[in-house]
């Protein structure tokens, strides 16, 4: 299909998707369910499977799988080099003549193809302070290369392959932005790769360092199930870092472990295959953004990939645990969730509570090693009281298994992409077909019918230029709210500062949110209200680059802004 097909499928689309609806509201009256979210269909065909989704700051979102697949679902009139890719044979079996990278912009629900040149296949990356993408590794020819993204206005940019190499080939990696002057990533893993490494690259000769705990948690047995290892960055500037059920506390410039944190319970893994998810639950202006919870959910039963080969889809793990790593006493407390759960995605919401989407209750990631696709979302409350936590929202009827991804997006909906479990884009005669269909899932709170009590139309004002903002710096935010607020103004409005994340099989690299402090919080008039807002204090607390700014009134979020925070 080339562009202008896709185009004037769109269109089709829809209108169809109007006339579902209006259909819909003429026979029944469909009240949404508030409480529940709401789930839209923003396109039929993307054409290429979201196995990687990033947001930039220009509200567009990268979305790419592998070169390795074959013909995806949008064929391309030209290669990346000019040269026309006809009707022949060989030009259809061309991997080059069918885009393997798109960008989503969202405002215009419009796709554009990419060229990528080398395999990005099951590979992992992260924004720059500049707002540019950095993406490494990948598979064969593509494993040790770093490749940049710039987003840019006029829809003109595209992929680019850096010169120089990463130290060692990294395929199934994890990507965490550091707190670092200079820009900084740290790359940690891989299959076969026990080492971690940091790019930019500021010379060629840059090596890479060995990390015995990649050995440790390594399950030969089991596919490794440690691939993909959840990496968290602590406020004292260390990392945390989880794969299969063990985790540490990491000094990544002296190369050493300052902490061995216990056991998560509960046999099975957490890493891929076995494929949890993990977030830093919100972080907070009240104890100076010091205390660091991590949270881990879901999995696979022990022996998931040896029984899947086998044909048997083994029931995956229900459990959640969180642990506080600052301080001196850590201790998993766990949970349940509604049901069994992998290969899912965990989403911090403007509202600090965590959505549960994607994935599937049985197996373990891979190709076709799992069954029964979990289709119901889950909202977790992790202020309220155990056994209080969690809900069960709106179910979807697309299943959403291997290479799936979901990500924030500044209006407050959750952009659900991908699903591909077979080697190639295969849509008959398999259980879980090729996805290509784009969805977004709209939060509670963030439907119309809170539109009246929203804050909307918010603008940041600094004291330089553009929405630029020093650590511990203080800025300006305006908004309109239609509704009066009571005197207890303060605890009814917060603002919230989001690092949107690179996600990929479940992991959402550098994901975190920061409740910031807002005082002098006056009514103008006209509904007009002005706020006095204090940046993060550091680095360690939220890497520089482009934050998501949120206001939240009662709990129901604004549209976000984009914000930078820098070092001055
Ligand atoms: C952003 O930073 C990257 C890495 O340092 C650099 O290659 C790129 O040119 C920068 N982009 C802009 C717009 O400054
Ligand atoms: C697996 O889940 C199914 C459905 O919930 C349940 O009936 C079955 O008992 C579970 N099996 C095991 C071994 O827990
Ligand atoms: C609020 O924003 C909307 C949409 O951008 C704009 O049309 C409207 O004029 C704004 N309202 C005010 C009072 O500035
Ligand atoms: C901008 O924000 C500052 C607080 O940083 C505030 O003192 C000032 O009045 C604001 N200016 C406008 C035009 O809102």
């Amino acid at each position: 299909m080339d562009s202008k097909n896709l185009n004037s499928q769109f269109k089709v689309l829809a209108i169809a998707y109007l006339l579902f609806h209006c259909a819909n509201a003429a026979g029944k009256v469909t009240t949404p369910d508030r409480g529940k979210g709401e789930w839209q269909l923003l396109l039929k065909n993307t054409g290429v499977v979201a196995m990687h989704m990033a947001l930039t700051r220009r509200n567009t979102v990268i979305m790419f799988d592998q070169t390795g697949s074959g013909p995806s679902g949008y064929r391309l009139r030209r290669r990346h080099h000019g040269t026309r890719c006809g009707n022949v044979r060989k030009d259809l079996d061309d991997s080059s003549c069918y885009a393997h990278s798109i960008e989503y912009d969202v405002l215009r629900n419009r796709i554009r193809p990419l060229h990528i040149e080398t395999d990005t296949w099951c590979s992992s990356g992260s924004m720059l302070s500049n707002g540019t993408l950095i993406q490494t590794g990948g598979f064969g020819t593509g494993s040790r290369r770093i490749r940049y993204f710039e987003p840019c206005r006029n829809h003109n940019c595209d992929w680019k392959e850096g010169r120089k190499l990463l130290s060692n080939e990294r395929w199934y990696a994890s990507n965490l932005k550091l707190p670092e002057k200079d820009d900084r990533v740290i790359v940690v893993g891989g299959r076969g790769v026990f080492t971690y490494e940091f790019v930019p690259k500021r010379s060629p000769n840059e090596k890479s360092f060995n990390l015995p705990f990649l050995h440790q948690t390594y399950d030969r047995n089991e596919g490794g199930s440690n691939l993909y290892p959840i990496v968290h960055l602590s406020s004292d500037g260390h990392l945390f870092m989880f794969a299969n059920r063990d985790s540490i506390l990491f000094d990544y410039k002296r190369n050493r472990v300052i902490k061995k944190f216990p056991r998560i319970p509960g046999k099975g893994s957490r890493s891929y295959p076995s494929t949890g998810s993990s977030v830093i639950l919100p972080l907070h202006h009240t104890n100076a953004f010091r205390k660091v919870e991590v949270m881990i959910c879901g999995g696979a039963a022990a022996g998931a990939l040896s029984a899947a080969k086998q044909g048997r889809f083994l029931n995956g793990s229900r459990t959640c645990g969180r642990m506080v790593i600052t301080g001196n006493n850590h201790r998993w407390k766990m949970e349940n969730m509604p049901g069994p759960r992998l290969m899912h995605d965990m989403i911090t919401l403007p509202t600090g509570n965590v959505l549960i989407i994607n994935g599937a209750k049985n197996g373990c990631g891979g190709w076709n090693y799992a069954s029964n696709p979990a289709l119901q979302p889950y909202l977790y409350k992790p202020k309220k009281t155990l056994g209080q936590r969690f809900s069960i929202l709106k179910s979807t009827k697309i299943a959403r298994m291997y290479h799936s991804s979901a990500l924030l997006l500044p209006d407050g909906r959750v952009l659900i992409a991908g699903s591909n479990p077979n080697n190639k884009y295969t849509f008959k005669n398999v259980p879980h077909p090729t996805e290509l269909r784009l969805q977004a899932f709209v939060p509670p709170q963030v439907g119309k019918g809170f539109n009246g009590r929203r804050p909307h139309n918010v603008s940041i004002n600094t004291s330089g230029k553009d929405e630029i903002v020093g650590y511990g710096e203080e800025f300006g935010v305006k908004f309109l709210l239609k509704e009066k607020m009571s005197k207890r103004l303060r605890n009814e409005v917060a603002f919230t500062a989001y690092a949107s994340p690179f996600n990929t099989h479940s992991i959402s690299m550098n994901q975190r949110l920061l409740v910031l402090r807002g005082k002098n919080i006056v009514r103008s008039k006209d509904g007009w209200f002005s706020a006095v807002v204090e940046a993060p204090p550091s680095p360690k607390v939220a890497p520089s680059g482009y934050y998501m700014l949120t206001v939240l009134h009662n709990g129901i979020p604004s549209r976000s802004r984009w914000i930078k925070f820098i070092h001055t």
